[in-house]
């Protein structure tokens, strides 16, 4: 079959790489995809929210299936459009992907789903959020922006202070727009936090090996946030912990979309605070992590276009998943100055020297007279595949040593 994968970044490379590995697969497309994974995926340039011309090219090229990489086109409606002329989706409804546009949503979703989260309030006017900061004891406090916000829209705030600049830059300066209209304030959770992804085709869902991120920019989580500066697969846990996700969030989860009837076909994944009081569901994402699945799609064994394709025909129920032995990590390439103000320009130097068994996943890349040139805060993320998670680190961090452009910066310390 020919598949469209939707998207351009680091996350939709990687999953090019695992779909290209797969006998059912003759033709792979990428909207508007990149000259980092034109090799798997043949670019189109096709905006991702271009919705007329992606289904006039679903039509044309026979596109058996579309899989859908971000949020920002599945929260426009693109598997709602697509399904509507005919092309099977991998990716939830414009209603489903909700969950992840918005942070009120998701709560009132949890609970009344009954799956474990921090107590929150949702907050309308800013004159009642601060009275409800003045009453507040208890530091840090967490405040969130309803809305999409590029991954900044959450501030844990360590006193009265940075909890009213919170509120007025999201509900009075506005500073990501119509996203802060509407703030949650919410208990701040202790624990170690993991990315839980599952396959789901509305009925039954496939739990996928858990990962976990590295958000902070700097060594030992120190520094501003950011999309991600590594991430590690899997992370061991007990198998107590790995039952209580799968009854209390993913059980739940399915069973809630089915009574609130969210049409939902892909990929949930669920930010998890794994607390003294068991796993709290920090935030649903209604798509694939980055750079989670950069270092998830290797330890997937089974074959990724039929499980993709049993979700956007519903018929994943029988299906089972099989993984690899070992670990996986992945460390991110940034540029200078990000997360704030990447230099662009930069000249990528030795990708071509990396050894056979690791592979750099273009996250920010763009191609010129055969050389890449840095063209975005993240870059590249260097993926290595290990026995257990140090030798995998170990193999990652040699690679890196034979790749160099100006301004590179990594942390020293994923999956340490
Ligand atoms: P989110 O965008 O919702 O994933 O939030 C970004 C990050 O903020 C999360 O990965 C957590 O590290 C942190 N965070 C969000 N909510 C809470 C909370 N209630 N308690 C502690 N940390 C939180
Ligand atoms: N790695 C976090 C995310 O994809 O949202």
């Amino acid at each position: 079959m020919n598949i469209l994968i939707i998207g351009s970044g680091g996350r939709e490379h990687a999953l090019a790489w695992k779909l290209k590995a797969s006998p059912l697969v003759d033709k792979l497309y990428a909207a508007p995809g990149s000259a980092g994974m034109a090799e798997l995926a043949e670019p189109t340039g096709i905006a991702q929210d271009d919705f007329e011309k992606l289904a006039g090219f679903c039509l044309e090229k026979q596109i058996e299936l579309a899989v859908v990489g971000p949020e920002a086109p599945l929260s426009k409606g693109a598997a709602d459009f697509l399904s509507g002329r005919g092309v099977k989706v991998f990716g939830p409804s414009q209603k489903g992907a909700m969950l992840e546009a918005s942070k009120q949503f998701a709560k009132e979703f949890m609970h009344r789903h009954y799956i474990p989260t921090a107590d929150f309030q949702v907050f309308y006017d800013s004159g009642c959020a601060r009275e409800k900061i003045k009453e507040n004891k208890k530091y840090p406090l967490v405040i969130k922006a309803d809305g999409l916000a590029s991954g900044k829209g959450v501030r844990i705030c360590e006193n009265e202070a940075q909890a009213l600049e919170a509120v007025s830059d999201f509900m009075e300066k506005r500073v990501f727009g119509y996203s802060g209209s509407k703030i949650i304030i919410e208990e701040f959770l202790v624990g170690k936090e993991v990315s839980v992804m599952a396959l789901i085709d509305g009925e039954t869902f496939l739990m996928l090996p858990v990962s976990r991120d590295h958000k902070r920019l700097l060594d030992n989580n120190e520094g501003p946030n950011t999309g991600g500066m590594g991430a590690f697969c899997p992370v061991p846990l007990d198998a107590q912990i790995l039952e209580a996700i799968k009854k209390e969030v993913l059980e739940r989860f399915l069973a809630g979309i089915k009574k609130d009837r969210l049409p939902y076909r892909g990929v949930i994944y669920a930010g998890l605070m794994l607390t003294e009081k068991g796993p709290k569901t920090l935030e649903f994402n209604v798509r694939f992590g980055d750079p989670e699945t950069q270092c998830l799609m290797p330890m997937i064994k089974s074959d990724l276009a039929g499980l993709m394709l049993a979700c956007a025909e519903g018929k994943l129920a029988g299906k089972t998943i099989e993984t690899e032995a070992g670990a996986c990590v992945c460390v991110t390439l940034a540029a200078r100055g990000y997360p704030g103000n990447p230099e662009k320009g930069a000249w990528i130097q030795g990708l071509d020297k990396t050894p056979s068994e690791v592979l750099a996943f273009h996250s920010g890349t763009s191609a010129e007279g055969g050389r890449f040139f840095v063209n975005g805060g993240r870059v590249l993320g260097v993926m290595a595949i290990g026995a257990d998670i140090s030798s995998a680190a170990k193999k990652a961090y040699a690679a890196i040593k034979t790749i160099n452009f100006d301004g590179m910066q990594y942390r020293r310390d994923i999956g340490a």
